[in-house]
């Protein structure tokens, strides 16, 4: 990595209290297994949100060496500046990752926002006191663990091309209270456990844990044949952004940056009176379509950000020129989106049935976080391992 990318942005002053760092560091050997489960052609960047002594990213350097870009991020400012002297060629920021003003504020968080191949962490697991942090993902919102805590943080505003790649403790997988939003994660993750690892590891702390491996999207292997038809050798891939802000909250006390508000009133609507900040915003163009209620007819929306409410869903296109053809087969095929709407009183589509209704129209579905950067195209690669060396 150039020395450019070194970090030179000031220290910015967040306060924190030293019992809640949880800085257990990573002991080398479980670093490198952990690395050892990345893919072979790792070539961006990769970051380590709670990065501490930099043991993660250190055995990432020593696999892929000069071809990866590295970040870390850590709320301790000491801790920081410890790691920087050590290596100046990485981008070190001080954030607190589970704030979004402390984290936009960091140079190391917009650079993975902007492109990630991965992110590495072993996130502070202690509770010290308390219920847990408030959650809200997906259909999920209740109270959970701090390491929970930080990864749906994370899988919610990053959106690494080969996942994440977590040590977790045993009861952020298992424990009852955590049932749902695993279940809601997986309907956007393939969640998979990689290894088991030693309860001794950590000196001076007795838990079990595992090397958990999130990756966004669903392939659609079981179809190569619509995929063969229709993708002709131009991109298919759609990310589908569900909205998230209530309309209650669109209006925060204190709008920075302003940008459309769209609700489900407004896709008919050619103004969009309300608005909301651009820290909430996704990236037009896409087809927008309504989640709850009767079926409206779609729209095209291309006027730069936006923020989405809860009630909408945004169908985004990766190759832009296609915003015509989604648009047009989407129409065209009404009927099979009015079979998808489900619900006894309030009908609403979910994620699940607009990703089968995609599919079948042979359009390459992701489901995609809502903030999040859009998903870079993935048909080619999806198209080797669909079809082999052809
Ligand atoms: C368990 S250690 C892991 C460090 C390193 N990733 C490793 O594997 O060795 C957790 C680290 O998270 C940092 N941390 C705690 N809360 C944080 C937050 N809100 N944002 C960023 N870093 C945080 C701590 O300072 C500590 O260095």
């Amino acid at each position: 990595m150039s020395s450019e990318r070194v970090h030179s942005e000031s220290t910015q002053h967040v306060k924190v209290d030293p019992r809640i760092l949880d800085a257990y560091y990573t002991p080398e050997a479980v670093a490198r297994e952990l690395v050892s489960h990345l893919p072979a052609g790792v070539t961006g960047a990769v970051m380590d949100p709670t990065v501490g002594d930099g043991a993660l990213l250190r055995a990432v350097h020593s696999r892929y060496e000069e071809s990866v870009t590295l970040l870390g991020i850590d709320v301790n400012g000491k801790t920081v500046r410890n790691l920087r002297r050590e290596r100046p060629d990485w981008c070190l920021s001080q954030a607190d990752c589970l704030k979004s003003e402390s984290r936009l504020a960091s140079k190391a968080w917009r650079l993975a926002r902007a492109d990630l191949d991965v992110v590495v962490m072993n996130p502070p697991f202690s509770h010290r006191g308390g219920g847990g942090a408030w959650v809200e993902f997906g259909d999920f919102a209740g109270h959970v663990a701090p390491a929970v805590h930080f990864l749906t943080e994370l899988i919610s505003n990053l959106n690494p091309r080969h996942g994440f790649y977590a040590i977790l403790p045993d009861g952020a997988l298992r424990a009852e209270r955590h049932e749902k939003l695993w279940a809601e994660i997986e309907k956007s993750f393939e969640v998979r456990v990689l290894a088991k690892l030693r309860t001794s590891l950590f000196a001076g702390a007795r838990v079990s844990t595992s090397i958990i491996h999130l990756k966004s999207g669903r392939t659609i292997r079981n179809e190569p044949a619509v995929l063969q038809s229709k993708n002709n050798g131009s991109c298919r891939c759609v990310d589908i952004v569900r909205g998230r802000v209530p309309v209650h909250k669109a209006r925060t006390s204190v709008i920075k940056d302003p940008v459309p508000f769209i609700h489900t009133s407004a896709i008919g609507a050619a103004q969009h009176p309300q608005s909301s900040d651009l820290v909430l915003s996704d990236t037009t163009p896409f087809v927008l379509i309504s989640r709850v209620g009767s079926w409206r007819s779609p729209r095209t929306l291309e006027i730069g950000p936006v923020v989405l409410s809860d009630c909408v869903i945004a169908i985004r296109p990766t190759h832009r020129p296609n915003l015509t053809d989604l648009f047009e087969d989407i129409v065209e095929h009404e009927s099979l989106f009015l079979d998808a709407l489900r619900g006894t009183g309030a009908q609403y589509l979910t994620l699940r049935a607009l990703t089968e209704c995609l599919q079948k129209l042979g359009w390459q579905p992701r489901i995609s976080r809502s903030g999040v950067a859009p998903t870079p195209c993935l048909c080619a690669a999806e198209t080797r391992v669909i079809y082999g060396s052809q």
